[in-house]
């Protein structure tokens, strides 16, 4: 099975994975954080994504100088917590569990916003719906796509 997580300038990690879902070879193009959490759950949870703990992400990904990086305080939050949905994201596919409440649909009619540029502007930076409409210009017409996008954060920070 071939796992591909990409968000575009910014990310993109590709697992490849055997019938037992353990990773067989894998690919980061990736920030310097996200390759670090990546690593770290490799390393500390074994090659096996679907066993990833998926709870302790955020505040794991905000101590990884117990993982021997000490460089960590350079890091923006943003890096962190993008580094943190990814890799979510990733154990949430290999679970098979990966069921966001709206995908590969338009969410915001009025200005063409689709739910996959909407999770994009989540996981790359925007935590509220005024942060999402900053980034895509969904919900700055009518506004009722905005509980749609409310749902979306939600489920990208398992809310
Ligand atoms: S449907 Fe999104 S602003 Fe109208």
């Amino acid at each position: 099975m071939e796992l591909i997580i990409n968000l575009p300038g910014y990310e993109n990690i590709s697992l490849h994975l055997d019938d037992s879902g353990v990773i067989q070879h894998y690919q980061l193009c990736c920030s310097q954080q996200t390759t670090i959490l990546f690593k770290s759950c490799l390393e500390k949870y074994g090659k096996k994504p679907s066993q990833w703990p998926k709870s302790n992400l955020f505040s794991y990904s905000q101590g990884l100088d117990k993982f021997g990086h000490s460089d960590n305080h350079h890091s923006s939050n943003n890096d962190e917590r993008r580094a943190a949905l990814l890799i979510q994201e990733i154990i949430l596919r290999a679970r098979g569990e990966w069921k966001p409440p709206y995908a590969g649909e338009t969410v915001c009619n009025c200005r063409g916003v689709s739910s996959e540029e909407i999770c994009h502007a989540i996981t790359a930076k925007a935590s509220s719906v005024e942060e999402v409409s900053q980034w895509t210009t969904a919900s700055t017409s009518c506004t009722t796509c905005k509980d749609k996008i409310v749902e979306l954060i939600q489920y990208r920070f398992l809310k």
